[in-house]
């Protein structure tokens, strides 16, 4: 008989939402992710075959419990096999439901196939409508390939429609409002990030950070914003209604206002690896294992061991804090 048995931890928290990174390259290099030049991307025999992510992916919907698929990257849309890969998915049971981050760049050739494959949801990273803006951040002029995707995932059905906004101090911290009124004026619903140390050039610090208190003091300035009584449980964002609703508006403190006591992720890299936090410095190389000819129970009690491993918190104020190795792009949103 197939055992279920949840992701649990020693706090008290069960992993049921799982991350996966498909690849670790991407077509951005949005500053506070990657150095301009890129990064040495991981070597194509390291990375997991679709069938290798198919079969982790089936072992966490049918023995470990997982209800929640993300695909991330890097950029997910430059994974050959991620409309199949989807689809694979789509066809698990119980079906989880299925999500992919992305910075929108083909999303308008693939949001289609990939709604008809059972992509439920997308997000996509917009940090700025200004071109020049757009350009300093990221180093790539993609902007209108970004809003063509959006259009594209709205019209293929991939709603909510979410977008991701990371905000740099004197890079684009006059765009919050300006993202805010596009986000309302099209459906769209957005969602501020604050800045984490994951950039892969450590150059992160705590005070350039505009901080969710910030965010909301200038959003406050166009728009009025009443808290959204909807509890907040796991999902990190605190959502307020932007000019009495329906259109929200979501936060996320990831420093000043840490949601790890109700965390209940759990992270593949592309190359076969779990990771029990965003933050963690210790990961579990299934890879090995899988490769090494472990069979599906084996492979479960590894990813179970690398949970109850999780510390209880990200601990990014805490003096002792150490960036973990792996930045942004190799580990997936
Ligand atoms: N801090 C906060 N958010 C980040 N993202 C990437 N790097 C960082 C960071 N250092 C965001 C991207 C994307 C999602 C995967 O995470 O903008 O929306
Ligand atoms: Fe690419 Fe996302 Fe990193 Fe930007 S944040 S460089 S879009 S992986």
């Amino acid at each position: 008989m197939r055992q279920l048995l949840p992701l649990a931890d020693p706090y008290g928290r069960v992993a049921t939402d799982l991350r996966v990174s498909l690849t670790d390259r991407c077509n951005l290099r949005c500053t506070y992710c990657m150095p301009p030049e890129g990064l040495p991307w991981l070597p194509t025999p390291d990375v997991l075959t679709d069938d290798e992510v198919v079969r982790l992916l089936r072992i966490a919907v049918e023995r470990l419990g997982v209800t929640e698929v993300r695909f991330t990257g890097g950029e997910p849309l430059l994974r050959r096999g991620l409309v199949s890969i989807v689809k694979a998915t789509a066809a698990l049971e119980p079906r989880p439901d299925i999500s992919l981050t992305t910075n929108g760049i083909g999303l308008e050739r693939v949001a289609a196939p990939l709604a008809a494959a059972g992509l439920d949801r997308v997000n996509v990273s917009l940090d700025s409508l200004d071109k020049d803006t757009f350009r300093t951040l990221a180093h790539r002029d993609r902007l209108d390939d970004v809003l063509l995707g959006l259009t594209a995932a709205r019209v293929a059905g991939l709603e909510p429609v979410k977008i991701n906004a990371v905000l740099l101090r004197d890079v684009n911290d006059h765009d919050a409002v300006p993202l805010l009124r596009f986000a309302v004026d099209n459906g769209y619903e957005l969602r501020f990030i604050e800045q984490m140390p994951l950039d892969a050039h450590h150059a992160w610090k705590r005070t350039a950070m505009i901080t969710a208190e910030e965010i909301l003091e200038r959003l406050s300035a166009a728009f009025t914003l009443t808290p959204d009584v909807v509890e907040r449980g796991s999902a990190p964002a605190e959502t307020w209604l932007v000019d009495g609703g329906p259109a929200k508006v979501g936060v996320i403190g990831s420093v000043t206002r840490n949601f790890c006591g109700a965390c209940d992720r759990t992270r593949l890299t592309a190359d076969g690896q779990i990771r029990n936090c965003l933050f963690a410095r210790e990961e579990s190389d299934l890879r090995a294992a899988l490769r090494g000819g472990a069979d599906d129970d084996e492979l479960a009690e590894r990813w179970r061991a690398a949970m109850w491993a999780k510390k209880p918190g990200h601990g990014i104020d805490d003096p002792s804090f150490l960036q973990p190795e792996r930045p942004m792009s190799a580990i997936g949103g």
